[in-house]
């Protein structure tokens, strides 16, 4: 049956509610005919949660999720059949969430409505086939909730002892319609749940230890007077002394707040959501008993695909942080950080992350969804938005941002083998090809504009955060990379991709005459060595890859590589011979490195290198977050080097398998595997009696090619053992 959610009309409170969160209800009585089916298509400009008969619908948390709502806005369906009685309750609790509540930095407010809006339509069908539709209309009403304050960023308020009473007729909202669509992403749900133990700091603050920097919210339960106050704080670290440190959260207060009604109950918060650790009881009526409290990991859904394991337990734990960084930073787009006032979809983030993402979670289907919001909120001149959902009002459409609009796409084609992502991403991709054209000198140079550049790079001069790489050097790079994957989709597209071969030719001719002198760079750092090599930017790769070591060493085999380096700098060495000094960097311990943070105790990727530093102190308070998933793009040069599990160009999804796994004496064995749409792919390797042991599996349907220390091996689908 069909369940048109246009039918209904968006209802809202009559008044201003001063931020609490309205509930709608509907009474209805069914004829005593037997049901059978009963569907509702539901939506809020907001957050919503619903029930019928005091029974909650669906198991999905924060829905309608979070997309480019002026252009999308997603309503979900659900079967309620079971939840029917003869006189029925439906009702709708909405929050502020994405749409009402503030989002983006700097105080700055971007609202897509003013208030908590619902539309809904419930189409219950008889036995004999007729029908009864119950619609968002002026028969709803509404009364204040016990929700009394949510905010995505500051927490949210409950009073328990609140009475809901007062109900009163609803208003008709004049909001659009016509961006309604049906769920595409996938489905926001709870996943781990954590219990704590229970510290008592230095400063005499009682904190709860989860154990696990997380992106979810805590559940409790608790028994106190009417009135009584429970207040929460929520942060990812303690400082060096032990004492809770909540000041990287920046504006956002990131509180609950729960009052108590005199009785037992168990609560957790409806509208938002916090990336926390520790969570300091501020105010608690009863004595503090870790068991009544747990934490609730939050994310969307995503079936885990990729799993990786190494002899090193260090790289082992970094490996989980990345795992736990793309859990918290998943949620329901792609977020930098789940904690303070950004959770923004910052496209550079995305698309250095979204091969390592691709190999651990099966991501196309979120990631369609985030793809359609990018192409809806390119400008008119084909620019991408730095953030999509675009909160801001103004942008700056930096090189290795925009340029997700292409690498994206690419990606997800590559992982899964669908054709159709290129077919629906193309426009896209072209404008923002278009886009630099347009900006560029003489078409082809990409001069000027305004650009994050090599984003917390550590060569960045003091008090900067981008990295000293010329920004006209990274934003010409990726043009000629964006314009090759572009002119790569095209062909498979079949689309005549001449012109933008011809341009290719030119941009990447263009670069070597602006930034190429007597076969080295004009600018000396590693990200511009590493993106040269990495997007075959010069003609001799050779003597680059050697400078690029050169620089390595000097630094005390030590990296210096900001958001644009940082994800190709081991591949660019790896390609060019340079495995060891790869490997040299993966295991490096000493700061700057993926393994100090390790050494730190973190269990998910720093957004800056030196996060805490050596003395233990914070790097700053303004951006510093401890669950940033942008270095974990190292895990694809786990995957796909030292497991050396690649899908191949000309037949994608691991239909054809590339196996180019790359040892290291200082590891004793390395395992991966993949859950690719044709089945299962494994790589592995182990030392045993002074030979290496290589495994393979190929899925059935599969072919691939086996490089293993200069010999290659043709194989069909089969399981596979060398001993070299
Ligand atoms: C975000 C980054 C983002 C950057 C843009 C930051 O505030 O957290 O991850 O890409 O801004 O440079």
């Amino acid at each position: 049956m069909t369940h048109n959610i246009l039918a209904g009309n968006w209802i809202t409170a009559a008044e201003d509610l001063n931020g609490a969160s309205p509930v709608f209800r509907r009474k209805f009585i069914l004829e005593q005919k037997k049901v059978r089916s009963a569907m509702l298509a539901i939506t809020a400009l907001g957050l919503y949660e619903a029930s019928l008969n005091g029974r909650r619908i669906g198991t999905d948390v924060l829905q309608p999720g979070f997309t480019a709502y002026q252009h999308r806005l997603q309503y979900q369906t659900y079967d309620v059949t079971e939840l029917l009685e003869p006189e029925n309750e439906l009702t709708a609790l909405v929050g502020n969430g994405w749409a009402v509540g503030r989002i983006g930095f700097n105080g700055k407010v971007k609202a897509y409505s003013d208030k908590p809006a619902l539309i809904a339509t419930l189409a219950v069908e008889y036995q004999d086939g007729s029908r009864v539709l119950i619609i968002t209309d002026r028969d709803w009403e509404y009364a204040q909730s016990k929700v009394r304050f949510s905010d995505i960023y500051d927490g949210e308020t409950y009073d328990a002892s609140w009475q809901v009473k007062d109900w009163k007729p609803v208003l008709l909202g004049n909001y659009q319609k016509e961006n309604l669509i049906p769920q595409e992403g996938a489905p926001i749900r709870e996943h781990n749940v954590f219990q704590p133990i229970l510290l008592k700091t230095p400063r005499g603050e009682t904190v709860l230890d989860f154990g696990q920097n997380l992106t979810g919210y805590v559940r409790f339960t608790v028994k106190g007077e009417p009135g009584a106050v429970c207040e929460l704080s929520h942060g990812e670290i303690l400082d060096k002394d032990g004492n809770f440190y909540n000041e990287n959260l920046r504006s956002a207060k990131a509180k609950l707040c729960y009052i108590c009604d005199g009785t037992e109950q168990t609560y957790q918060p409806h509208f938002t959501f916090m990336g926390f650790r520790y969570v300091r009881v501020d105010q608690w009526p009863e004595e503090v008993d870790p068991s009544r409290f747990e934490a609730v990991a939050v994310h969307s859904y995503m079936e885990r695909t990729g799993w990786f394991e190494c002899s090193s337990s260090k790289v082992n734990q970094l490996y989980r942080n990345i795992i736990w960084g793309q859990k918290g930073n998943f949620l329901d787009i792609p977020t930098d950080c789940p904690q303070r006032d950004e959770r923004l979809g910052w496209t550079g983030d995305a698309q250095v992350f979204i091969r390592a993402a691709a190999y651990n979670y099966d991501v196309e289907q979120f990631f369609r969804k985030w793809l359609k919001d990018l192409a809806a909120e390119q400008e008119p001149d084909g620019s991408v938005p730095d953030v999509i959902p675009n909160v801001f009002d103004s942008q700056m459409h930096s090189a290795a941002w925009g340029d997700a609009a292409v690498i994206c796409p690419w990606q997800l084609y590559l992982t899964y083998g669908h054709k159709d992502i290129l077919e629906n991403q193309f426009h896209s991709m072209k404008r923002w090809i278009d886009y630099i054209r347009s900006v560029s000198e003489d078409g082809v140079f990409w001069k000027g504009g305004t650009h994050f550049g090599d984003w917390l790079g550590l060569d960045a001069p003091a008090g900067s955060y981008k990295g000293s790489t010329d920004p006209d050097l990274i934003a010409q790079a990726y043009f000629a990379y964006s314009t090759s994957l572009l002119i790569k989709a095209g062909k498979v597209l079949g689309e005549n991709m001449e012109e933008y071969e011809l341009l290719y030719q030119k941009v990447r001719g263009r670069y070597q005459q602006e930034f190429i002198r007597g076969g080295e760079l004009i600018c000396n750092t590693q990200t511009a060595y590493v993106i040269t090599l990495y997007f075959h930017l010069c003609d001799q790769p050779i003597p680059f890859a050697r400078h690029l070591a050169q620089m390595i060493e000097d630094n005390g085999n030590r990296l210096q590589t900001g958001f644009v380096g940082t994800p190709y700098l081991l591949h660019a060495l790896s390609e060019n011979g340079y495995a060891q000094l790869a490997y040299t960097l993966l295991l490096q311990e000493d700061f700057p490195s993926w393994l100090y943070s390790v050494n730190q105790g973190a269990t998910t990727i720093w957004e800056h290198w030196d996060g805490i530093n050596e003395k233990g102190e914070m790097w700053s308070t303004d951006m510093n977050s401890f669950n940033h998933y942008a270095y974990g793009s190292v895990a694809d040069w786990m995957y796909g080097v030292m497991a050396g599990i690649c899908p191949d160009e000309s037949a994608p999804g691991y239909r054809r398998i590339l196996f180019r796994p790359i040892t290291d004496k200082r590891l004793s064995s390395v395992q991966a595997s993949l859950k690719t749409v044709y089945g299962k792919v494994a790589s592995g390797w182990y030392r045993a009696n002074g030979k290496t042991v290589y495994i393979f599996d190929v899925p059935s349907g599969c072919t691939a090619e086996i490089q293993i220390e200069n010999q290659n091996f043709s194989v069909e689908a089969g399981h596979y053992e060398y001993k070299i």
